[in-house]
């Protein structure tokens, strides 16, 4: 699907972002693993959870799907079934991390395969902290999916540090490590988010977090409970964005997760200049939430970004790119390899789309170099199927002169279904 699409006028509003896609798969694996029923309220139904969705329903769990409403029938620890066929993770890296935990510590072999895009990630980072605790992996050209576990009953604990910051490396882990005897520790070189731990703790696990070390004590039972699902700052983030960089804008972005771990976007985007207004704060679920208020004509300066901060916006720095071709100077984005492995290489992804619309934009090893303000101009860009990209060049759009397509837009239904709908409502 292309979609073509204006510059704009304005921006106004207020939207109800989606639900949080981390915390809706994370509340799916725990919901199923859980004693007991558990209800999802506010799940998001985007492409990706479904597929978690699924590969839990093939492993056993049996989940009624009401309006804006799911309720899992937790089958316990040891309930999970061999599901007889290979999982189809289809685009979601976080179903394919995660489940690698859960399917690490089971008495059965399992194949998980995804699409194109997911086939070309890698996987022996997942595959080397679960072989440690003692299953089996193995990978297409011993990197790739699919993934071929033979589980086990008996994996060990293990001391664990990952030489890179990832939420769903740690998440495979903690899932792994609830099976097992004794103490499991993993620690990583920043605080990737943080969602598995809060979560696991609510749930009656003995979990502890010292700054970028996880402390888990297995095995461990979870309580079924009710998750009630904020909306994703990573979606907020486009509107935020776009709304910040129009010339005229009021948008209110409702009920939004603000966990620090997520939104390191927004201290950046105040150090380049943004007024962004956070209001309604309070804690839902174990999780901050609130509402974001922006108005439009920021003038934005350049940054270098600290390496430290990147795992606090890791899915937001397509978007950042986008910013930095409207403010005045160099911004140094580096520090990024992890977004070379993405649902498609990122850094690539944004010099070739920007270029085309005129920013002034250079592509390093490990990062962007990015000079402003450009005026930009409409031009025919490519999501690469990934739906990070399509969002981040409508946001481009918006500031641009002219029309601008954009090819293989349909993969925003991943993560944001009603994006193109959500931003037709905004628009003036
Ligand atoms: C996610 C973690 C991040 C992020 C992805 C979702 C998660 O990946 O990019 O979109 O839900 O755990 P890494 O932690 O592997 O960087």
């Amino acid at each position: 699907v292309k979609i073509s699409l204006s510059p704009l006028s304005s921006l106004k509003g207020q939207i109800r972002v989606p639900p949080d896609k981390s915390l809706t798969h994370r509340a799916v694996f725990l919901s199923a693993l859980a004693d007991g029923i558990s209800v999802i309220k506010n799940p998001l139904t985007g492409e990706d959870c479904l597929s978690t969705l699924r590969c839990m329903e093939a492993l056993g769990t049996s989940v009624e799907k009401k309006e804006g409403e799911w309720i899992v029938k937790g089958r316990g620890l040891h309930g999970i079934r061999n599901p007889g066929a290979s999982l189809d993770c289809g685009n979601s890296g976080t179903t394919m991390r995660l489940i690698s935990g859960i399917l690490a510590a089971q008495d059965f072999d399992t194949e998980l395969r995804g699409d194109e895009s997911l086939s070309r990630r890698p996987m022996e980072r997942v595959a080397l902290p679960l072989r440690s605790m003692g299953a089996t992996f193995r990978l297409h050209e011993g990197k790739y999916p699919p993934i071929h576990i033979r589980g086990t009953t008996s994996l060990k604990p293990i001391h664990w540090k990952n030489p890179v910051a990832s939420a769903q490396v740690k998440s495979a882990v903690l899932l792994a490590a609830l099976h097992v005897e004794g103490e499991t520790t993993y620690e990583e070189p920043s605080l990737s988010r943080d969602h598995t731990e809060r979560m696991l703790a609510s749930s009656g696990v003995s979990i502890l977090q010292e700054g970028t070390l996880t402390r888990i004590k297995g095995p461990s039972s979870l309580k079924s409970q009710t998750w009630e699902i904020p909306g994703d700052f990573s979606s907020a983030a486009f509107f935020l964005v776009a709304g910040l960089l129009a010339q005229k804008a009021d948008v209110l972005l409702q009920d939004v997760n603000l966990n620090p771990t997520r939104t390191g976007l927004l201290p950046i985007l105040k150090k380049m200049g943004a007024r962004i207004e956070v209001l309604n704060q309070s804690v839902k679920g174990g999780e901050p939430v609130g509402d974001l208020h922006v108005k439009g004509g920021a003038r934005l300066n350049g940054l270098s970004l600290d390496k430290a901060v990147v795992p606090a916006l890791i899915d937001e720095i397509p978007l950042l790119a986008v910013a930095a071709t409207q403010a005045k100077g160099a911004t140094v984005l580096r520090g990024l390899d992890e977004l070379r492995v993405k649902e498609t290489d990122r850094l690539k992804a944004m010099a070739e789309n920007l270029r085309k619309m005129g920013a002034r934009i250079e592509e390093v090893d490990d990062g962007l170099l990015i000079t402003g303000p450009t005026p930009l101009h409409g031009a025919c860009v490519d999501s690469f199927q990934d739906h990070r990209i399509a969002m981040s060049m409508a946001v481009a759009s918006l500031m641009a002169r002219g029309n601008t397509d954009i090819l293989n837009a349909s993969c925003v239904a991943i993560s944001y279904p009603d994006f193109w709908d959500h931003l037709k409502g905004l628009k003036g």
